[in-house]
């Protein structure tokens, strides 16, 4: 064993420093670095570590292995990480404590133990009989499916040699440690360091490998970011504490896209998919109030409808308020400077509070006319059609933008029901011949508040 060596780590991104700094130059975060002792390993021959050396070979030459994605049975799960688990990849799942994420690996691992591959379940939060409670309430038990209470490296890495399981979950990465590192568990350079030899094992092995990763808001264990770079995936895992439905996203994705998303619901018996998203968001919808509408946005693949509610209030502060909570906070400053200059609403003495229903976050252009009504609705204090779709980017001079795909967007619409849809007027000639579907294409955002909302 080498000599102990102490570095400073920034604990949101891992950035290694061998001072204190007081901003992070990796992700210039402030006050983030913590120090760690740890004795590194001398280093040994060429090529040690790698036990297959390749060769530098022609990109023309390279043999291509497609392997076959492993279902788990939740549809939802395999399509956002693109189709199914990929064999010999490392996923990440982060998210909040107590957000879902030991459930959701449980039933994945249920899902793929059910389909006669050996499973190995790591914990080192949970002993085995909790776990199997657990597995009980999500009729989760199989015998394919082995648990590991256990936090020590190596022993793990022994059990993969012995088990050779086509899938393994290690939750959570931040209670394993190596105890040939003298820096305590859940630091930076615990979690780096152990990480790199479990992904090693995985990528040898050929197995799928799920890592949990608590997010962390405080400095004492290492956050998910410091793993974001190493392994294949990032999912993450979010929803609000007080609400049923869990949405899983893709953060990074070496194997598919990272616009998808899962939808689901927690349940007594454990998540359970929700296989039709925008009816699932769209069907508690309050019916004629001011401020609520509904707004179509691509969510990787699929057309996702979802309801922005606005309230536009008078208001008694110098500096009135606005806040935007689904939505990127700039985005809502500039619709509301386009609808006070370019379709005359006087906003600014009053307070703007926007919302996506169902924790959902839209990032897409294309709910800018959707947010603009919603908006122009609350503070007029007319409703908009009940049935009425807006799509379309606002521009600067009030101009509605074209946006990519609307009739997908358009068809998931009359699916549920919608039946008038406020469309770019250049999009207005590919949408033409889609059924059922009543077009107002609209070419400023005048147009489209007078045509809703009336004068
Ligand atoms: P858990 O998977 O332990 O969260 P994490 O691993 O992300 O910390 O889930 C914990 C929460 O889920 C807990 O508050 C109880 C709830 N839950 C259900 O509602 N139904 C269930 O069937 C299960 C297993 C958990
Ligand atoms: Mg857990």
């Amino acid at each position: 064993m080498g000599k102990a060596t102490s570095s400073f780590f920034c604990h949101e991104c891992g950035y290694e420093s061998p001072r204190w700094m007081g901003k992070c130059p990796g992700c210039l975060a402030w006050n983030t670095f913590v120090e760690e002792r740890y004795s590194k390993k001398e280093r040994k021959g060429r090529g040690e570590g790698t036990r297959n050396p390749a060769a530098p070979c022609p990109i023309t030459a390279v043999k291509g292995e497609q392997e076959e994605r492993l279902l788990t049975g939740m549809g939802e799960f395999d399509r956002t990480l693109g189709g199914g688990v990929m064999p010999a990849s490392v996923v990440l799942l982060t998210g909040d404590p107590g957000i879902g994420k030991s459930t959701l690996l449980l039933q994945v691992c249920a899902g793929l133990a059910r389909q006669g591959y050996p499973l190995l379940y790591i914990s080192g939060e949970e002993s085995a009989y909790q776990i199997k409670l657990r597995g009980e309430r999500l009729k989760a038990c199989h015998p394919n499916l082995l648990l590991a209470p256990e936090t020590d490296l190596s022993l793990i890495l022994e059990y993969l040699e012995k088990v050779r399981p086509r899938a393994v979950v290690v939750d959570s990465i931040q209670t394993v440690s190596d105890p040939a590192l003298t820096s305590s568990a859940g630091s930076v350079s615990q979690v780096r360091d152990c990480t790199a030899s479990l992904i090693r094992a995985a990528k040898e092995g050929g197995m799928a490998m799920f890592l949990v990763g608590h997010v962390t808001k405080e400095g004492l264990i290492a956050g998910p970011k410091v793993l974001e770079h190493m392994v294949d995936c990032v999912l993450s895992f979010e929803g609000e504490r007080h609400h049923s439905y869990r949405i899983l996203r893709t953060v990074k994705n070496r194997f598919g896209t990272t616009s998808e998303i899962g939808v689901f619901t927690m349940e007594e018996e454990g998540l359970r998919e929700v296989a039709n998203p925008s009816e699932f968001f769209v069907t508690q919808r309050p019916a004629h109030t001011a401020g609520s509408v509904v707004v179509a946005s691509m969510e990787g693949t699929r057309p996702l409808l979802v309801e922005v509610q606005s309230l536009v209030a008078q208001s008694r502060l110098p500096a009135p308020r606005r806040m935007a909570t689904g939505l990127d906070y700039n985005r809502v400053a500039l619709i509301l400077a386009v609808l006070e200059k370019r379709a005359g609403l006087y906003l600014q003495d009053h307070d703007a509070f926007v919302k996506v229903v169902g924790g959902v976050r839209l990032e897409e252009p294309a709910v800018d006319l959707g947010l603009a009504l919603s908006l122009a609705s609350s503070f007029k204090n007319r409703p908009a059609g009940g049935q009425d779709l807006f799509i379309g980017e606002v521009g600067l001079t009030g101009e509605i933008r074209s946006v990519n795909r609307v009739q997908e967007r358009i068809r998931e619409g009359v699916r549920l029901g919608f039946c008038r849809f406020f469309i770019p007027a250049a999009a207005a000639d590919k949408a033409a011949k889609i059924q059922g579907a009543c077009l107002v294409p609209v070419a400023t955002l005048e147009e489209a508040l007078e045509i809703c909302l009336g004068r």
